[in-house]
């Protein structure tokens, strides 16, 4: 059961490093970025969303005079952005550049933020000014046209996807998501049993079992660590995220020329995004097509949504579109965070037994022989310690989601005046 603790530099572990775009933009175009998945193994095991922003041959005015470091002709500082690790460069440039500095990629000011305090107040605190996300060619292709919850820019279609997908899943929460769950760790304690103490990976019984509460909310349904429809789902969303991050399709992004040759990678992203959605749509038509309708399933909620909303407010009327690509984001949002999370939980319990056994006497006593709910939460401080201090020590998206500034806006650290000259409000 050895992992290899010592390798993990101990800074970089607790490192939280969000990303800002900010979009400078004299003709109040759209820039366009591009995600790029890394693989930093070293400090998480799970990938992190980096972005690279490319240029437009147009002048840019007005980049507000942040630090950061020298950016070369033409490709700015978009070196820096193929780093291996990158969290841990990018915590490395803060300790030279400050918590808020600047990486210049074309006509695209990339803001990063490296401290708690910085983070809290742009994503908290002024949440609004950077409620955006950045556009791109390759991000509209992997979202449907921008129609995800977790890619789509801040706008009212933005916010009513939101609040249906929102209310969706609250409802789903009050009625059946604690069975959905409990069901599956249930079974999940199965699995480990059955191993009877053999050394094993376990990372693929992690990913079925939050797999199956996410298709149990979607789909109804719930899979076999040996389905081949399970297996082809996953291999089919890992596909998509790790060709979007590949050189060959974020060149697309920064070089439009480069749309117009043959690009094989690019051709199966686009076959497995069709792939995505035929698999999505035959279960959403199947949905549909039940006569006694799965209670579980959050699809229901999220159709009903779309029938109630009719008065269309603000002038956006949601379709079936935005049920898919919620599917899509839940499917992808909710299955290798958790189980990542589960994961290194088990590794770092193993090491610390003194922990598994704190974390057990607070079960007992609190839940005096049943099994915990959500609601449970406040009364199991050391469980909830333990979850916090795991995401703190392997961190299951250290970069975060890159978010677009939507309007000017100004950090307690007086130097730092962040802007675009869009300015929507
Ligand atoms: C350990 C578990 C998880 C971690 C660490 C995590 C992390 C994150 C982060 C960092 C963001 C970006 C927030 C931002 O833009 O500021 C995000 C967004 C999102 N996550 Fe998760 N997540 C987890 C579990 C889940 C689960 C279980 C689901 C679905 C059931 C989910 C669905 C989403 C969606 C839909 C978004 C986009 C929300 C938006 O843009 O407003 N995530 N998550
Ligand atoms: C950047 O954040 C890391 C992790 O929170 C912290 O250790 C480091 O001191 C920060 N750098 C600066 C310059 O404050
Ligand atoms: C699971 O955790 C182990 C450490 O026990 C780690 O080596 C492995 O990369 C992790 N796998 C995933 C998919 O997170």
């Amino acid at each position: 059961m050895a992992i290899e603790m010592s390798v993990i530099s101990v800074g970089a572990v607790f490192l939280v490093v969000f990303l800002l775009i900010v979009l400078i933009c004299t003709s109040g175009q759209r820039d366009k970025c591009v995600q790029e998945d890394q693989k930093d193994s070293k400090s998480t095991a799970t990938e992190s969303r980096l972005l690279q922003y490319f240029y437009q041959f147009l002048p840019r005015t007005s980049a507000p005079s942040l630090p950061g470091p020298p950016s070369l002709f033409l490709i700015g500082n978009m070196m820096e952005l193929t780093h291996d690790h990158l969290p841990i460069h990018l915590t490395n440039l803060a300790q030279r550049y400050g918590n808020i500095y600047r990486l210049k990629c074309g006509p695209t000011t990339m803001v990063v933020l490296n401290s708690t305090d910085v983070i809290r107040e742009a994503l908290v605190k002024k949440w609004s000014d950077f409620a955006g996300r950045p556009g791109s060619y390759t991000g509209d292709i992997v979202s449907g046209g921008g129609h995800t919850i977790s890619l789509g820019d801040y706008n009212e279609e933005w916010r009513a996807h939101r609040r249906l997908v929102h209310s969706a899943l609250q409802r789903c929460c009050q009625q059946s998501l604690h069975d959905v769950i409990e069901r599956q760790a249930l079974h999940l304690r199965k699995v480990l049993m059955d191993y009877q103490g053999r050394a094993v990976d376990l990372s693929e019984d992690f990913t079925v079992a939050a797999s199956n509460v996410i298709t149990t909310l979607t789909f109804g349904k719930e899979y076999d660590k040996s389905s081949l429809e399970l297996q082809q789902l996953h291999s089919c969303l890992n596909e998509i995220v790790a060709l979007w991050g590949s050189t060959w399709i974020s060149a697309l992004d920064s070089f439009p020329l480069l749309r117009k040759l043959p690009n094989p990678v690019f051709s199966r992203l686009l076959k497995e995004v069709v792939k995505r959605d035929e698999i999505i749509r035959k279960h959403l038509n199947n949905y549909k097509s039940q006569d006694k309708i799965n209670a579980d399933a959050i699809t229901g909620s999220l159709l009903q949504g779309l029938d109630k909303q009719q008065s269309a407010e603000h002038g956006v009327l949601l379709t079936d579109i935005h049920v898919h690509m919620a599917t899509v984001d839940l499917l992808i949002g909710g299955t290798e965070t958790t189980a990542a999370w589960l994961n290194w939980t088990v590794a770092f319990l193993l090491h610390r037994p003194e922990v598994q056994t704190k974390v057990h006497e607070e079960l007992c006593t609190v839940l005096e022989g049943r099994y915990p709910k959500y609601s449970d939460r406040h009364r199991l401080p050391v469980l909830c310690s333990l979850i916090h201090e795991v995401l703190r020590l392997r961190p299951v998206a250290p970069l975060a989601v890159p978010h677009r500034a939507i309007r000017d806006s100004r950090s307690a650290e007086r130097y730092a005046v962040i802007m675009t000259e869009n300015k929507e409000d």
